[in-house]
């Protein structure tokens, strides 16, 4: 059935695929904003808490459906339940796609911006702003970046472009052999920028920040961004894991692989914290600064750095930059994925076809986002910009409730003979934690989703 839908190789793709599609400007970028603004350590044990018990069995129901199915994510709600409404998770996560990849990819052309600022030596010395004067200012260079009309769009449009050509070459030689090769590199750089930042002067505030937990920070406003950041940053709810898990072959080991990817991007979340607030606090800056994080404050490390070592500040801030990169790309392909494999299955198209429009709506949606920044500024709808609508409208709502349907469907619709024998590979093997898992997947996810969701809905309308 199906067979001519392309499949991943190895298991080692399987994990590298999956926890590439994971690991992204959520761990990155997000992760440490998240973190510097809801009390460091104490942030860190909630989101830890979250990931275990509300991502993890989201995922393993994600894992379930998509190898059952064999199909996208809405086909494979058509095919185990055909005329049943539950194919509203489905299309939640098609739409979910297209909304994630494009805002997504605003920052991710930032990111490239930056990387060939850095690579070209830019960053450490004095920028020449849009209307020619010269500055170091880099809240400034930020501001007048983004806001321009045109800039970010060219450089959106190369990212988009990037993912498009991974993605039309298909999953064994598109996502897999590209996720073979960018996640050790990505593995490599944290590990070496840890080193870096680890070495600064005046590193150890920085990590008593981290390890300490500070627990005034902690509202139940942070609880709630902890969930988020936990679905967003394991790539849970909008469908992403049943389309890649549509890929697995009858031997792909779901429970292992799910731990897996918990574990590889619980880790790079928290190293880059380690490379990070190090940094921050050597040069004595706040830790809370925000979304421009990366953007302002890191430039600032890296110039004081490169004032008094130039060749570290300077490979400190290409290699960190490049590391954004590959950990958007690989997290951009999956999202480009989810849409891909719905058009063309659901409408019987190419792949190269489906990837064209998939890449072009994503354009067009994109520009509006980046658009937000400058002369849309004022634009707002339900009192958000457009770029933060389409983030608004992915994290905090179509992923929990997508992931409490998926885990609704998995626990209480589908055959518990099915469920256990995708966990098990039909009997071959004896998954001890069968009991626990189902249980989370049944009561605990679901229950925790639904409390923390609808105090939020609640939260928001009244
Ligand atoms: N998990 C990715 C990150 O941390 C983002 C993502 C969300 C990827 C949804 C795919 C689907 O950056």
């Amino acid at each position: 059935m199906n067979s001519d839908r392309g499949s991943f190789a190895s298991q080692l793709g399987v994990i590298l695929a999956s926890a590439g599609s994971a690991v992204g400007l959520g761990n990155i970028w997000r992760f440490p904003t998240e973190v510097g603004q809801g009390g460091g350590a104490a942030f860190i044990l909630i989101y830890m808490a979250f990931i275990f018990l509300f991502a993890m069995p989201v995922m393993l129901s994600e894992f379930v459906i998509g190898r059952s199915a064999r199909r996208n994510a809405i086909g494979a709600f058509q095919q185990l339940s055909p005329g049943k409404p539950w194919i509203m998770a489905g299309i939640m996560g098609v739409l979910g796609g297209f909304l994630v990849l494009s805002f997504y990819s605003v920052v991710a052309g930032w990111t490239l911006n930056y990387t060939i600022q850095s690579a070209a030596g830019q960053l450490q010395g004095l920028q020449t702003m849009d209307n020619g004067q010269q500055t170091t200012d880099f809240a400034q260079v930020f501001n007048a970046f983004v806001s321009d009309p045109w800039k970010p769009i060219v450089y959106l449009a190369a990212f988009l472009l990037l993912t498009h050509l991974v993605v039309a070459r298909g999953i064994q030689h598109g996502i897999e052999h590209y996720s073979k090769l960018m996640m050790p590199m990505l593995l490599v750089i944290i590990v070496l920028l840890v080193g870096f930042s680890l070495t600064m002067p005046g590193a150890k505030d920085g990590i008593r920040f981290l390890l300490k937990p500070n627990l005034n920070a902690v509202t139940s406003d942070v609880v709630l961004s902890a969930m988020g950041q936990a679905f967003f940053s394991l790539s849970v709810g909008i469908g992403c894991l049943i389309t890649y898990s549509s890929y697995f072959s009858k031997e792909t080991r779901l429970v292992k692989s799910a731990m897996n990817v918990c574990i590889i991007d619980t880790m790079v979340a928290v190293l880059s914290g380690f490379i990070i607030f190090p940094t921050v606090f050597s040069v004595g800056i706040a830790p809370d600064a925000g979304p421009g994080l990366v953007f302002i404050t890191l430039p600032n490390v890296f110039l004081l750095t490169f004032s008094k070592m130039p060749l570290v500040g300077y490979a400190f801030s290409l290699l960190f930059y490049v590391l954004l990169l590959l950990a958007a790309l690989t997290s951009s392909i999956s999202m480009h994925e989810i849409c891909t494999a719905f058009i063309s299955e659901h409408f019987s198209k190419s792949r190269r076809t489906a990837a064209t429009i998939v890449t072009v709506v994503c354009l067009v949606l994109g520009s509006f986002c980046s658009l937000s920044f400058g002369p849309w500024q004022d634009v707002t709808i339900f009192g958000h910009g457009i770029f933060g609508l389409f983030d608004f409208t992915v994290t905090t709502f179509l992923m929990p409730l997508g992931g409490l349907l998926m885990t609704l469907f998995v626990g209480w619709y589908l055959d518990r003979r099915l469920v256990e024998q995708q966990l098990t590979n039909d009997g071959a093997l004896s998954v001890r934690l069968m009991r626990p898992l189902l249980f989370l997947i049944r009561w605990v996810a679901p229950i925790g989703i639904l409390v923390i969701f609808f105090n939020e809905i609640i939260g928001i309308f009244i």
